[in-house]
């Protein structure tokens, strides 16, 4: 018998910390040998000129999630997750969303129906939690928290998932019993109810108006305001999608204080600005790049980037939230409703494939960031935030051989004809890029080579999570760490 199933030969191995020239020696889907000379496997991987890094981790995509409207996703598991490993992500930490009146349980029941089998990357889900009835928090919580939903983000916006500053100071405390993580959608519900009420009656309904009705000062005052009831509580949170100057001084005051406070960024507000909605004469175009909160200037971006080089930003997701454009069954972007105002318009843009190659080439091909630091952003600071460290997120032994072999040379321009998820659209359009994924390995199994997504839905796995409390023992204790991944189960059993 062979030593090994697989070697990867001769890549430019990079982690958040360091980078070498090595072979990476793989059995039953775990690193088991790096060295500058293996020999005795099944299969050679010939990595040379080529940079290997851990597989992305996406600690933020919104697959399968039902709308309030007649809007719906244009993605569910099984395309999402390919769109995934074509772009270089191994692993998709999606919304399980508990609907108004629904019990955390079905809610996370419902998601791993629409999971299982499905999936070409590995998965785990964050909860949802938009209606903290007594039960919730009392029981259901709590114990899904021990069970491994480790995580769950709440809402300070939407008509359906808004919870006021009471249920948020309740739900952040049983986080803070239980040691889960909390993400926050920090923007201000009634600030932009009032300003959206307010464009309205001016006429003012065209996609761009979306960007106006929520302000930097929308997300700047909500920031505030969750991170003074994380220190109320006392809990650790990461607020997510953090698009520019006013709230990352939230965040860095946060910190100033001693407070555990976490932020994440997206490819759009490194890319685009609002008046990537202003298209030719206010049309309806614009709808394609509505997201909350908006994209917004020049100036915002040069800060987003500043957070990012400085470490205040460590984060960064796509916050996929796939929708069609135009759908002829009316459940996409461009409907006779959403046309008489912004305010009708799903909120969300799809990037779970272009989000490495977009932070790779503005950020390291073009000298802002160092390779090592986009490893952190991409991969390794997702799976320590969300208890997957060390299992994911680096390349070591004992962790499993998620791989992306990446050409830093390749130019290639992001097409919506060659891309693998659901949408009808892409917000890159014509994005030229410099650096590329030639092939993805998922626990030892190549998924991706050249822009072919083998079809084997089911090799994904379901990902059970530590809390941050059991997250500070895997960090120091590697063997107990890597014993606990044996409760994990698989999606397609
Ligand atoms: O516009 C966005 N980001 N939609 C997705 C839902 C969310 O708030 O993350
Ligand atoms: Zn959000
Ligand atoms: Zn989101
Ligand atoms: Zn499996």
């Amino acid at each position: 018998m062979m030593a090994f199933d697989t070697i990867v030969k001769g890549g430019m191995i990079v982690t958040a910390a360091d980078r070498y020239i090595a072979d990476i020696g793989i059995k039953d889907g775990r690193i088991t040998a790096l060295a500058a000379e293996l020999s005795g496997a099944d299969e050679l991987i010939d990595a040379s000129g080529l940079l290997v890094l851990p597989g992305g981790i996406d600690s933020h995509v919104h697959l399968s999630q039902p709308s309030s409207d007649a809007s719906v996703m244009a993605d569910d598991f099984e395309s999402g997750t390919r769109s995934a490993a074509a772009g270089g992500t191994t692993t998709v930490l999606a919304f399980a969303l508990q609907k108004k009146g629904q019990s955390l349980r079905e809610a996370v029941a419902e998601y791993h129906a629409q999971a299982d089998g499905k999936c070409h990357v590995d998965v785990s889900f964050h909860l949802i939690i938009s209606d903290p009835t007594p039960q919730v928090l009392g029981q259901e919580l709590p114990a899904l928290i021990e069970a491994g939903y480790s995580s769950f983000k709440v809402f300070m916006t939407y008509d359906d998932l808004v919870l006021n500053d009471r249920q948020l100071l309740e739900v952040f405390a049983v986080a803070g019993a239980h040691g889960a993580t909390v993400m926050v959608h920090a923007e201000g519900y009634d600030a932009i109810r009032f300003l959206s009420e307010k464009l309205e009656r001016e006429g003012h309904v065209a996609p761009y108006y979306h960007a106006l009705s929520r302000p930097e000062i929308v997300e700047r005052e909500a920031t505030h305001r969750a991170i003074s009831h994380a220190e109320i509580t006392g809990i650790p949170i990461v607020i997510v999608h953090v698009s520019g100057r006013e709230a990352l001084e939230q965040i860095r005051w946060a910190r100033a204080r001693g407070l555990k406070v976490s932020a994440e960024t997206c490819p759009q507000y490194i890319t685009l600005t609002a008046d990537d909605l202003r298209d030719l004469n206010m049309g309806f175009e614009g709808a394609k790049y509505v997201c909350s909160p908006p994209p917004r200037d020049a100036e915002s971006q040069a800060a987003i980037w500043q957070g990012l080089v400085d470490g205040t930003l460590e984060l960064f997701s796509s916050d996929h939230c796939p929708f069609f454009f135009q759908d002829e069954d009316g459940r996409g972007k461009d409907t006779p409703k959403a046309r008489t105002s912004f305010r009708w318009v799903p909120n969300g843009i799809p990037g779970v494939e272009t989000r490495l190659a977009i932070l790779f080439s503005e950020g390291v091909s073009k000298g802002r960031i160092s390779l090592e630091k986009f490893v952190a952003l991409t991969a390794t600071n997702h799976a320590r935030t969300y208890g997957l460290y060390p299992r994911k997120g680096t390349i070591a032994v004992g962790s499993d051989a998620d791989l992306v072999l990446w050409d830093p040379n390749r130019k290639e321009t992001i097409r919506q004809e060659t891309l693998h998820h659901g949408s009808d659209y892409t917000p890159w359009e014509g994005f030229e890029v410099t650096g590329w994924p030639i092939a993805t390995m998922l626990r030892g199994s190549v998924v991706m080579e050249n822009g072919q997504v083998l079809n084997r839905p089911g090799n994904g796995h379901y990902l059970t999570r530590y809390t941050s409390s059991a997250q500070a023992t895997a960090n120091v204790d590697w063997s107990k760490a890597l014993s606990a991944d044996t409760n994990q189960s698989s999606i397609t059993g």
